[in-house]
């Protein structure tokens, strides 16, 4: 018995690499809000999701394993890295089992949704443990700008395939459950077709300005203005994931409440921070203005970095802000759930002054549409950039000691 179980092992241990193979050889296939609607309205029908999902899971699985393989070998060597890869492995092999089985049996279906649900309680530490294990890296080898971009590149790939692998489960799991979600029941699986976007701004600003309080004893107000091209005060509802928009703007107010209250500590007033929520024919715009003194321009690329925003050890941060702030993957992870169908996140400064985030939403639901990445020649390029010198001069911090009209041969 034991001997047939380590037999089993290895076997599918073995079988890893030529899944890996078979699955990324497909591209993922991108859905649109719309066919997320259509998975789960009236005419649901489980079968049809669960053959979609049992090649579809996969396919999304090997091609972001693929990748990992390009990561630097120091890194990829770090127990952190080895842990999360066996998840993966893990996780492609149940899945992949369900290939052969009988879609009209209702007992291959409910064992289909435990899987999904046990797959997705296996990566909910992905993110932590993949800071862990860059954080193990920069610390025994430090950052370059070469390794810098690349697990940018990987990263923010690694990390939408997961938002996207999980907001596929979600669905199936929410939606087949067999019950209705009692405080929403207009909602299908996660998504929200009449997602009322300043209710959403409302209940973020509400969360962040009570950790705020606790931890500052103070917080500042809000000023929610908005406009709809339909009507200028008509409200504005899209088809959206509200715990997505949550996630997005409760990061955006802890940032700006931190800002705020750190720059006016000495004041009696705090300056309101300011949210515009826009809608347009194409996108829906939402604009958070604080006058937290802001950040030079030279910083702001890094402040969405994985590897340079980091922070060293939650003990040896200010433990004051611990609550506010977090490991700096807040503006990177929330720019990918605004990128996740085809939006986008941005940061204005002006230093002295203060930041302007912008989120930016599709406006129409047959435009938002998910964002995957693809493991294909494009992709490996990436991971192959040389150490080549850079195109631009580098300023010199030296001035030059030349005469007036001398120059250097
Ligand atoms: N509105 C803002 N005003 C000033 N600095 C900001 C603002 N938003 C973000 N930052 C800077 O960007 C850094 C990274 O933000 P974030 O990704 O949310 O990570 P964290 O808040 O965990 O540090 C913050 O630590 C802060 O220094
Ligand atoms: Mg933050």
């Amino acid at each position: 018995m034991k001997f047939a179980q380590i037999m089993l092992k290895n076997s599918s241990k073995l079988n890893i690499p030529k899944q890996v193979d078979r699955f990324s050889k497909f591209s993922p296939s991108p859905l649109s809000m719309k066919q997320f609607i259509d998975f789960g309205s009236a005419n649901a029908c489980e079968k049809t999701s669960f053959m979609f999902l049992r090649q579809e899971l996969p396919v999304r699985l090997a091609n972001i394993m693929k990748e990992i393989d390009f990561l630097p070998d120091k890194l990829l060597g770090t127990p952190s890295l080895k842990l999360l890869q066996s998840w993966y492995a893990q996780s492609l092999m149940e899945l992949v089992d369900f290939l052969e089985k009988d879609p009209d049996d209702k007992k291959i279906l409910t064992k289909f949704t435990e899987t999904l649900i046990n797959v997705r309680n296996r990566h909910n530490n992905v993110v932590p443990t993949m800071a862990q294990g860059v954080l193990e890296y920069k610390e025994a080898f430090g950052v370059d700008p070469v390794t810098n971009q690349n697990v940018q590149y990987f990263l923010d790939r690694f990390y939408m395939s997961r938002i996207s692998t999980r907001m596929l489960m979600n669905q199936h799991t929410l939606i087949f459950d067999g019950s209705t979600n009692p405080a929403h029941p207009k909602h299908i699986g996660s998504i929200d077709p009449n997602c009322d976007v300043v209710e959403v701004v409302r209940d973020a600003y509400e969360s962040s300005k009570m950790l705020c309080d606790q931890y500052y004893l103070t917080s500042p107000e809000v000023e929610i203005k908005q406009v709809n091209i339909k009507g200028p005060s008509d409200p504005i509802h899209i088809v959206y994931v509200p715990s997505h928009l949550y996630h997005m703007l409760f990061e955006l107010f802890k940032n700006a409440m931190r800002a705020t209250v750190e720059t006016h500590e000495t004041s009696l007033h705090l300056p309101p921070i300011k949210v515009r929520v826009s809608l347009g024919t194409e996108d829906l715009t939402i604009k958070m203005s604080d006058r937290g003194s802001g950040v030079p321009l030279r910083k702001i690329e890094r402040l969405f970095s994985y590897m340079y925003s980091t922070a060293p050890s939650p003990v040896a941060e200010d433990t004051r802000n611990a609550p506010l702030a977090g490991f700096g993957y807040g503006l990177p992870i929330s720019r990918l759930y605004a990128k996740y169908f085809q939006g986008d996140l941005q940061l204005y400064s002006m230093e002295g002054y203060g930041t302007s985030a912008v989120i930016y939403l599709k406006a129409l639901s047959t435009e938002s549409i998910e964002r995957l990445p693809v493991f294909n020649k494009s992709a490996l390029r990436h991971y192959q950039t040389s150490t080549e010198a850079d195109d631009w001069c580098i300023p010199s911090s030296e001035p030059k000691k030349l005469g007036k009209y001398e120059f250097s041969v």
